[in-house]
């Protein structure tokens, strides 16, 4: 029983990160966040490359020390190819291709969304290992994407719902912006969801066939929803701020939850698990746990830390591909769209 220790880069929006992974149990993983983008209301791409490129060695060096491991010790390298912001993606990827290249060791390229399914595997010493049984479905909901993806087994994934337009994610973010509320909106909504009437007001939802989603005929719906409402009350958002959210939210985790169900009941599949961002959304996590006690759903949720975008989810992929031995070469590069 050979040790694999893997290094994981990630670096595909404003989060550099790095991971070391020995098999399947997580050492170390370091993630900096970049405070630049704050005052834009959103990540400014040229922006986030350059703050990658002052955090990415030290955010390496940091995660191999804190793993308690030497640099010899890595048997590979492996980064995030895409989807993700193109210059961004660059910095971590040229940085994995001179580490591989400097070190003798191989090289792996992984995607993403595959990254934020496999993140369900990661193991924490002295801590239970329930990883999900194949097949099971994935809700995946981010800042960039929203899809429903079977998963047949570690390597072998097929999206069979995804956003037409818009993210879950993105439609948090962009209605909180509206809402006046700081970048990244999503948890600002979810904290003040908490203290708000979620049946209040009522918003539009989308009528589209198969299990598909969409998010943008919500934004705008919210968005005229408001101007009107603001044209007669000016104070409007500020009086009913903690209604809204509440009502924002319980649509959007409607439509997530609507397709997923009726996903779980078209595969017959009962082995339910949810990655990215918005997992950490307190009301989704909440509407899953009803929905898994009243279908008999075995549900599995990661943790906090690793449904955000991490290093630690592209180590883990990294492992399974190491033992397929799915590497390539220098000549790599990234891609801005990829798909699963
Ligand atoms: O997976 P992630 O870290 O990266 C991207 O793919 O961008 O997801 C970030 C997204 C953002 O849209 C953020 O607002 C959302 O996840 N998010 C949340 C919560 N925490 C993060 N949305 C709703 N409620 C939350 N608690």
């Amino acid at each position: 029983n050979k040790e694999i220790i893997i290094l994981g880069i990630e670096s595909s929006c404003d989060d550099t990160s790095a991971a070391i992974i020995k098999n399947r149990t997580i050492l170390s993983n370091v993630v900096a966040g970049q405070k630049v983008h704050e005052e834009y209301g959103g990540v400014v791409p040229e922006l986030a490359s350059r703050a990658h490129q002052q955090n990415i060695i030290p955010v390496v060096d940091l995660a191999i020390k804190r793993a308690g491991i030497l640099k010899k010790d890595i048997s590979a390298v492996a980064f995030t190819r895409g989807p993700g912001l193109l210059g961004s993606l660059l910095v971590g990827t040229s940085f994995a291709k001179g580490f591989s290249l400097a070190s003798g060791i191989p090289l792996i390229e992984v995607n993403h969304l595959q990254g934020h399914v496999l993140a369900l595997f990661i193991n924490e010493k002295d801590k239970e290992y329930n990883p999900p049984q194949f097949p099971f479905l994935c809700l995946l909901v981010s800042g960039g994407n929203s899809q429903i993806i079977l998963v047949r087994d570690y390597l072998d994934m097929e999206v069979i719902g995804q956003t037409i337009d818009d993210a879950a994610g993105e439609a948090f973010d962009k209605c909180a912006k509206v809402m006046g509320l700081p970048y990244p909106g999503g948890p600002h909504v979810d904290r003040l969801a908490k203290l708000g009437n979620p049946d209040r007001f009522e918003f539009s939802k989308p009528r589209i066939p198969n299990l598909d989603y969409s998010f943008s005929g919500l934004k705008t719906n919210f968005l005229y929803f408001l101007r009107d409402n603001l044209k007669e009350e000016p104070d409007f958002i500020e009086k009913n701020q903690e209604d809204l959210c509440a009502s924002l939210q319980k649509t959007i985790i409607d439509i997530l939850l609507a397709k997923l169900k009726k996903a779980a009941k078209q595969t017959g599949i009962k082995e339910i698990t949810v990655a990215g961002g918005v997992s950490a959304n307190s009301g989704l996590r909440n509407a899953l746990q009803k929905s898994a006690k009243k279908y008999h759903w075995n549900l599995q949720i990661p943790k906090f830390e690793y449904t955000m975008d991490n290093a630690a989810m592209i180590a883990i992929t990294g492992y399974f591909k190491f033992l397929n031995k799915e590497f390539v070469g220098q000549n790599v590069v990234p891609f801005a769209r990829t798909q699963l």
